[in-house]
């Protein structure tokens, strides 16, 4: 793990354009930190998905329309407990499911389980730590019953448009042909909100994205100084695209002592850091299609921010 993050940080250091990949802001602080960013006003897109899931929940299952029993295989499960109004709905109808979390942090997976039990005692969970697809291949393919696979929180915006077709086009290899996937993803809309999302006046985002400098010091002894950088991200509603990056604020030398390294940085020279994809209906058409789904129903709240996406074999 440490060896691939060592070798992304290299080549993202010392590319033309430089980046650093948004998959490793979430350490213990890191996770930390993004939960502050779902429970900030302006990040509507957790109020809107759980808005969704909680109103409803008898809709998406009776669409879904499994026999019983069924699987609800939840990709990133994390700890946090955007699914929870779906399994109430569940077990308090006494549907007949279990319940599999697959998460690559083990710690993220007790806390979640430690709720679950106080929260649903009677729900049956089998949990898996570990990689989506390695856990997905392993077991769903194996099993005979049908699963609905959730991938939730619009974790799909953070892939460009190749890697996105990849990844769906890799999750329906994992289907059997019954199966069916709830796909949250943020849609378009008024860019002010969107920026806003982003761009928030407590600049929680910004410490979310300097914690990675935080995290690259303390694994690889490193001298970044954090004061040394700013944050800056912008919403292009032409692609639907927030970029994120930070910002050296001096020309600077940065040692990362463990890797024997050491990174030059220019004033105001970028260091890209995330995309945050927004969807329109036409767009998520094309991606299904180019991957071999074909949607079967838009799961929207009220005001039209969000869709759980409801998708099937084409
Ligand atoms: C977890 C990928 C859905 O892109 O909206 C929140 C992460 N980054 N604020 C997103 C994030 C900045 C988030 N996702």
């Amino acid at each position: 793990m440490n060896k691939t993050f060592a070798n992304d940080i290299i080549e993202g250091l010392t590319a033309q354009d430089k980046y650093l990949s948004s998959k490793y802001f979430y350490d213990a602080n890191g996770s930390k930190i993004f939960q502050e960013i779902m429970h900030m006003p302006e990040y509507y897109l957790t109020d809107s998905e759980f808005e969704i899931l909680s109103l409803q929940p008898k809709q998406i299952i009776d669409t879904v329309n499994f026999k019983e029993p069924f699987n609800i295989v939840e990709l990133g499960a994390g700890d946090g407990f955007k699914t929870f109004k779906l399994l109430e709905y569940l077990v308090n109808n006494d549907i007949d499911f279990h319940y599999v979390p697959i998460d690559i942090c083990q710690g993220a997976m007790n806390s979640l389980l430690e709720r679950l039990k106080e929260r649903l005692p009677s729900l049956s969970i089998h949990p898996r730590v570990g990689d989506y697809f390695e856990v997905l291949s392993k077991e769903n393919l194996q099993t005979n019953i049908p699963s609905l696979l959730l991938f939730l929180g619009s974790n799909i915006g953070n892939y460009a448009k190749e890697e996105a077709k990849d990844l769906l086009r890799l999750l329906n290899q994992n289907m059997k042909p019954q199966d069916k996937l709830l796909l949250g993803m943020d849609l378009k809309k008024n860019p002010i909100t969107i920026q806003k999302a982003y761009d928030d006046a407590q600049n929680i985002t910004k410490r979310f994205n300097l914690n990675l400098l935080h995290r690259i010091n303390t694994t690889f002894d490193g001298d970044f100084k954090i004061d040394d950088f700013d944050f800056y991200c912008h919403y292009n509603p032409t692609n639907g695209e927030v970029r994120s990056y930070m910002v050296s604020l001096r020309k600077q030398t940065v040692v990362l002592n463990k890797l024997n390294k050491s990174f030059n940085f220019d004033y105001n020279e970028l260091i890209w850091t995330e995309v945050s994809k927004k969807y329109d209906f036409e767009e998520i058409e094309a991606l299904a299609k180019h991957s071999n789904l074909k949607v079967e129903k838009h799961f929207l709240d009220c005001k039209h921010y969000f869709s759980d996406v409801l998708l099937v074999k084409a």
